[in-house]
């Protein structure tokens, strides 16, 4: 544990990384050193992008922060971030709604490992409304989420979708 250098790993599944995600890396990329966002592996969901996709946008989402790394795990976040010596974890807060499943995910994540800090960042105003979920469905629906995600990540999603309807 650093006193001095503070790195903060902010995990999930990022399927796709959407403006919120980004807002959140940005303000934490001031607040922290060093900031990792760990992309989780997840294996027994099957997800619309791989973990090699989700990783490949991610990296392009967060290009212009020069202290924001991407990785990718899989187990247990608490030992992802003990094998990256940080004591910090960031997750963004957006509706109301969300606040049951991350008060619950930091209860759980303190009970394993009590020396990690759950850091919440409240989502700017503007992205309050936008996950991942709504993404996929809009997407999938082919209506314009162009508000929502990059340029590169709508292209992706109007792509995998036409790959899907296809198959
Ligand atoms: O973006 P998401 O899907 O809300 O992220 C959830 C994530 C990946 C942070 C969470 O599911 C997680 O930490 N998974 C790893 C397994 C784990 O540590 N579970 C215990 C926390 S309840």
């Amino acid at each position: 544990m650093g006193d001095t250098f503070r790195r903060a790993v902010y995990p999930g599944t990022f399927n796709p990384i959407h403006y919120g995600h980004i807002d959140i890396v940005r303000r934490a990329s001031r607040v922290f050193d060093e900031v990792i966002v760990a992309v989780y592996e997840n294996p027994d969901k099957p997800q619309l992008f791989d973990v090699v996709e989700r990783i490949e946008l991610v990296e392009r989402g967060v290009i212009e922060f020069s202290n924001v790394k991407v990785a990718s795990f899989s187990g247990l976040a608490v030992d992802y971030l003990a094998s990256v010596d940080a004591w910090i974890m960031i997750r963004g807060l957006r509706v109301f709604s969300d606040f049951e499943y991350e008060f619950r995910m930091a209860l759980a994540n303190q009970r394993l490992a009590p020396e990690v800090e759950v850091v919440n960042f409240i989502t700017s105003e503007r992205n309050l409304h936008v996950s991942s979920t709504t993404v996929r469905e809009i997407a999938s629906l082919g209506g314009d989420v162009s508000s929502m995600v990059p340029d590169f990540v709508a292209e992706r999603l109007a792509m995998r979708y036409a790959e899907l309807k296809k198959s």
